[in-house]
């Protein structure tokens, strides 16, 4: 068997090294966690008020609970006023708590006596899903 030249068996070492301490670094470390599990997060990540709940407050509930009217008492477009509630006299969001939330119970449907909107287009069961997401996260108001 031919022999190969001396250097390059310390070469064939050095890069088995390298190589050695290259994977200890990669599968000892999960160090960056976005890394193994980067569609679980971007799932995870928490709703934004202004971006995801607001929109659809606007387009269902201003017209009766905005600057110009205020049926019942109540307006949406006013962080205090909104959680505070209206005439009845309960509180109509319950940070953390959506299935105590009036406000989630009405857009529910959860009695068909009084559902909101009133009239008009309701919000989709998607829609729904996302502000009762949004309030048991805490309803974080970030305009
Ligand atoms: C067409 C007008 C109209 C629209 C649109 C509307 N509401 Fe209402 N809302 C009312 C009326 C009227 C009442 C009072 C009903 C009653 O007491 O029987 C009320 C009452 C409420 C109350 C209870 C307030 C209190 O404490 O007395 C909440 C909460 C509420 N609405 C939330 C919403 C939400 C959320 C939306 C949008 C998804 C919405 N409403 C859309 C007319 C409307």
């Amino acid at each position: 068997m031919k022999r190969l030249p001396r250097g390059s068996s310390i070469f064939a070492a050095m890069a088995l090294c390298l190589c050695v301490v290259v994977n200890l670094r990669l599968f000892a470390e999960p160090s960056r966690p976005e890394l193994t599990q980067p569609l679980a997060r971007s799932k995870e990540s928490p709703l934004v008020f202004a971006r995801d709940i607001q929109p659809l407050f606007k387009a269902h509930c201003y017209r009766c609970h905005g600057a110009d009217e205020q049926r019942a008492g109540y307006r949406l477009d006013q962080k205090d006023a909104a959680f505070r509630g209206g005439e009845s006299g309960e509180a109509a969001i319950v940070r953390g708590d959506a299935d105590n939330s009036p406000l989630i119970q009405y857009i529910r449907g959860d009695d068909p006596d009084f559902v909101m909107p009133p009239e008009g287009d309701r919000l989709t069961e998607a829609e729904v899903k996302r502000i009762v997401r949004w309030v048991d996260e805490g309803a974080r108001w970030d305009e």
